[in-house]
C-alpha cells in the first residue's frame, strides 16, 4: 500500500470499460473500498472480482444510467445501504456520439452527449454530495477533456458539454469552498479505450484511424493520476489538470510515426 487511500469508499461511475475500469483496479491496489456504476451490470461484475483479487476489501456494483434521474436515485439508494460516507466520488461516466459537422449533426447523438457528460455529472453529483458535506478532505474527481479546453471540426456538442463540464467543476468548487470537500478536473488528450468505438459506432478502422501511429494515454496512465489527486494532503487539491500523450502536443500537432501494413 503506497498511500492513504486504504479502506477509503471511492465511487467510479462509468467503470464497465476504459478509465473507470482501470480507475478501480487502480484503487483496489490502494485498498480501497469500491462503489462502481454502469449500464452493463455484467462487465461491472467483473471488474469488481478483479478488484478484490488486486486487495480491495469491498468491491460492490449497481447499475447506473447517468442519463436518467430515476437511475441515478436509485443508485444513490444502493450507495446508501452500502456506507454513509463517500470519501472519493469519481465522475468519469461519458463519452463522444458521433463525429459529424453542425450542418449534418443528428438530434439523438447530441441528446446523448448532453444527457451523459453534462446532466449525468450534475445528476450524480447533486446525488451523492450529501454523503460527502460532512467529510472533509474527500474528493470529487470529474473528468473533463481537452475537448472542453480547445474545439475541433466535427466536435461542437462533445466540446461543448466538456466545456459546460469544466464550468460545474469550477462553480462547484467555489460552492463547497469552507466544507473541506475537493473538486478537480482531470482533462486528458486522446487516450485508447473504447471511446473511438463508440463514437464511431463500431466502425475498428475509423476508430484505428484516431490513435495510428501514435502511442496514445492508456487508462492506466489516467487511473494512476486519479489516485495521485485523490491522495493528496487534505489541504492540497488539485483544481485542474490536463494530460495528453507525447504525441499530442496540441489538438491539431499530433507526431504520428509511418505505419507499415
Ligand atoms: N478516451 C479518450 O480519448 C478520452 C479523452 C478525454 C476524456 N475522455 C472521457 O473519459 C471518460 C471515460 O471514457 P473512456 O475513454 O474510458 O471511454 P469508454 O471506454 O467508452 O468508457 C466510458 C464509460 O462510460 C460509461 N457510460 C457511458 N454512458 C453512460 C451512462 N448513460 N450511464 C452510466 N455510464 C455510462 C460506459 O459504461 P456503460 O456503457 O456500461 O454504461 C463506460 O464505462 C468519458 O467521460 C470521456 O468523455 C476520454
Amino acid at each position: 500500500m503506497k498511500t492513504n487511500l486504504a479502506k477509503k469508499w471511492v465511487l467510479i461511475t462509468g467503470a464497465s470499460s476504459g478509465f473507470g475500469a482501470a480507475t478501480a483496479r487502480a484503487f483496489a491496489g490502494e485498498g480501497s473500498k469500491l462503489i462502481l456504476g454502469a449500464r452493463r451490470v455484467d462487465r461491472l461484475e467483473s471488474v469488481a472480482a478483479e478488484c478484490v483479487k488486486l486487495g480491495a476489501p469491498a468491491a460492490v456494483v449497481h447499475a447506473l444510467d447517468v442519463g436518467s434521474t430515476p437511475s441515478t436515485d436509485a443508485f444513490a439508494a444502493f450507495v446508501r445501504t452500502q456506507t454513509e460516507k463517500v470519501d472519493v466520488l469519481i465522475n468519469n461516466a461519458g463519452g463522444a456520439h458521433g463525429a459529424d459537422t453542425v450542418a449534418n449533426g443528428k438530434d439523438a447523438d447530441w441528446e446523448a452527449m448532453i444527457q451523459v457528460n453534462f446532466l449525468g455529472l450534475l445528476r450524480v453529483t447533486r446525488a451523492i454530495l450529501p454523503l460527502m458535506m460532512q467529510n472533509s478532505g474527500s474528493s470529487i474527481l470529474n473528468i473533463g477533456s481537452i475537448a472542453g479546453r480547445v474545439a475541433y471540426e466535427g466536435g461542437s456538442v462533445y466540446c461543448g458539454v466538456k466545456a459546460a463540464a469544466l464550468q460545474v467543476t469550477k462553480s462547484l468548487r467555489m460552492e463547497l469552498c469552507g466544507t473541506g470537500v475537493r473538486v478537480g478536473t482531470i482533462d486528458p488528450g486522446f487516450a485508447e479505450t473504447e471511446f473511438s468505438m463508440v463514437r464511431f459506432k463500431g466502425d475498428q478502422a475509423k476508430s484505428d484511424k484516431v490513435y495510428e501511429g501514435t502511442e496514445p494515454l492508456t487508462a492506466e496512465d489516467i487511473a494512476e493520476t486519479l489516485v495521485w489527486c485523490a491522495s493528496r494532503p487534505p489541504n492540497v487539491c488539485i483544481d485542474e489538470l490536463l494530460i495528453k500523450c507525447t504525441d499530442q502536443a496540441a489538438i491539431h500537432k499530433v507526431h504520428r510515426r509511418p505505419v507499415t501494413k
